[in-house]
């Protein structure tokens, strides 16, 4: 059993919190450059800012133990693939290991699907060589779709993409 968390909007008063955790080459390796290496007090205040309210963004803080131990979201594709959403998180290292992410993926997917009624299937793409995000996707019920091949160039090397999705009408909720 993990540990409880709870899924709320980040706030301010996080960024110590997110600084601390996201401050991590083992999480920005499976991120898109968009998440920095190293992650500082700025990057932390420049993401809790520009984050509330984001039109076609779902996002939450991972909750544990009373601070924002992580973080998973989704943003809503657009002109037809607006029945699409793709779903992205990341955990402080500490937290790895207990479960964690697995229970908040299974907490996410019915809100997304509730927040956005025309969505009908929220996919992830993870690197191929990412084996926990792999696993915590499977457990969480979602199934591939493909593999996008030399899809991506992360730290200057290309890698294959392992695209994921789990849809309205057949998730088990
Ligand atoms: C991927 C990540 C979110 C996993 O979080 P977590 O809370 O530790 O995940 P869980 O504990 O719910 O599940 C992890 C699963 O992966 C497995 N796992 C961990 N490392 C593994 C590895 N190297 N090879 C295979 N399986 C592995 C665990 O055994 C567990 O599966 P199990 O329950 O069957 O034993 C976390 O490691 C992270 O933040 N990584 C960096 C960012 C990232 O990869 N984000 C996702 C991008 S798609």
């Amino acid at each position: 059993m993990p540990p409880p968390i709870l899924l709320r909007p980040w706030r301010e008063g996080d960024q110590t919190a997110l600084k601390r955790h996201a401050n991590n080459r083992k999480i920005a390796d499976n991120l898109r450059d968009v998440f920095p290496h190293p992650y500082t007090y700025a990057d932390a205040d420049w993401y809790i800012r520009q984050i509330s309210g984001q039109e076609g963004h779902l996002n939450f803080a991972i909750e544990i133990a009373g601070e924002a131990g992580g973080g998973i979201g989704a943003v809503r594709l657009t002109d037809v693939y607006q029945a699409s959403a793709e779903i992205g998180y990341w955990l402080g290292e500490v937290y790895w290991g207990q479960g964690i992410t697995t229970e908040a993926l299974r907490q996410t997917v019915p809100l997304v699907f509730a927040h956005w009624p025309g969505v009908e299937r929220i996919f992830a793409g993870v690197f191929a060589r990412n084996a926990a995000s792999k696993r915590v996707l499977e457990k969480a019920g979602f199934t591939l779709e493909g593999v996008l091949r030399r899809a991506i160039i992360k730290n200057g090397t290309v890698d294959d993409v392992h695209q994921v999705a789990i849809w309205r009408d057949s998730y088990s909720g």
